[in-house]
């Protein structure tokens, strides 16, 4: 199903040339801020925020307001039609008819696929569910060009909820893409990354290992990217319970770590690094946030710019199958096309990436 739009759902949609451009454009957005202030002079974007958020709704809305557009949304859907039982493609359809660009950011996996499809302007995948948050990693790739200087040959420790971080996922994906990075997965058992993922970086030539010890994996790193333990994405309280508090980065840990290690974190930080590590040189999280609103400025210049048409779906409906994932999306809102791609025995949903292996 190919849209009007160009869309971003997930970055590797798109070349690894087109994220470059996005990065350029946002250094000299950096540089140059008045030259762009009127550049989305009369242009509206929606956010619809069907999940808490900080920095990505704020970074998104100031992002439009400082390139001269305006902004329209709900950030709790229950003061929206939301509460009367309207689905996302009715919502999706009235808002983006309203907009110019949309940014949605959904507790389902899948979701912000599923708004693309009926969407009437650009939709931005803001978080969907535990899958991917592709404008976080923007604002990640813009740190580490700034900070590190290079995107290739970096030794990166992705550490915390592997298993339901969006972050982590997209991130991983996309720095798989540059040269020469390797990845030290750090987690308990239970919350270790996805295999669609490690299949991801595996099939762009990137190296990973896995390891339940911060400590080991520490004087190794050129960076640490910490993250919260997901709460809100576990199955019972008492789960969440057995798995927060595993890792706290702590300045005695820090002492561990090469002189010029980055530590990043996308936010919000609960205890996983001590408040005492934010007065390091080296713990560059708050600076993050801040690139993240350049680059969102960026994206959304070349998203109103750009005449592109967007696939969202290559593969087939098949009679009588459907994704077992429960947090996918096309479990939750019936009309959807589930669309699967792959063999006849191995298919993998369009959604939320996971594999259906079918016995015959
Ligand atoms: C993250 C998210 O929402 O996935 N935050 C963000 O967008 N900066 C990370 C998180 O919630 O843990």
């Amino acid at each position: 199903m190919i849209s009007a739009y160009p869309h971003l759902i997930d970055l590797n949609d798109y070349p690894v040339t087109w994220w470059n451009g996005l990065l350029t454009q946002a250094e000299d957005i950096i540089k140059n801020p008045a030259l762009y202030a009127d550049s989305c002079k009369g242009k509206i974007m929606g956010t619809l925020f069907y999940e808490p958020s900080t920095r990505t709704q704020m970074s998104f809305q100031t992002a439009m307001l400082r390139l001269g557009g305006t902004i329209i949304g709900f950030d709790n859907p229950q003061t929206s039609s939301v509460a009367k039982g309207e689905n996302l493609k009715d919502t999706t359809k009235i808002i983006s008819g309203y907009s110019d660009v949309l940014v949605i950011r959904h507790p389902t996996v899948g979701a912000a696929k599923a708004a693309a499809l009926t969407a009437e302007c650009p939709v931005i995948n803001a978080g969907d569910g535990g899958h991917l948050h592709p404008t976080q990693t923007l604002t990640d790739l813009l740190t580490l060009k700034a900070e590190k200087k290079t995107l290739s040959g970096l030794t990166i420790g992705v550490c915390g909820d592997l298993l339901n971080g969006r972050t982590v996922h997209s991130l991983c994906k996309a720095m798989s893409c540059y040269a020469d990075n390797h990845f030290i997965m750090i987690s308990t058992k239970e919350l270790k990354m996805p295999s669609y993922i490690k299949d991801t970086i595996r099939a762009h030539g990137g190296t990973f290992e896995e390891t339940q010890s911060l400590e080991e994996a520490l004087p190794k790193l050129d960076v640490l990217y910490m993250t919260r333990i997901q709460r809100e994405r576990f199955a019972s309280p008492e789960e969440y319970e057995t798995q927060k508090d595993t890792y706290i980065l702590t300045t005695q840990k820090m002492k561990l770590a090469k002189p010029d290690m980055i530590v990043l974190h996308p936010l919000p930080r609960v205890d996983e690094i001590a408040v005492a590590v934010d007065d390091d040189p080296r713990a560059l999280y708050f600076k993050q946030a801040r690139y993240g609103m350049y680059v969102r400025m960026s994206l959304i210049l070349t998203m109103l710019q750009s005449p592109a048409k967007t696939q969202l779906l290559y593969g087939h409906t098949h009679n009588g199958i459907f994704c077992k994932n429960p947090k996918c999306i096309t479990n939750h809102e019936s009309y959807l096309p589930k669309s699967f791609i792959g063999e006849e025995t191995t298919l993998t949903c369009e959604y939320c990436d996971e594999r259906l292996l079918l016995e015959h």
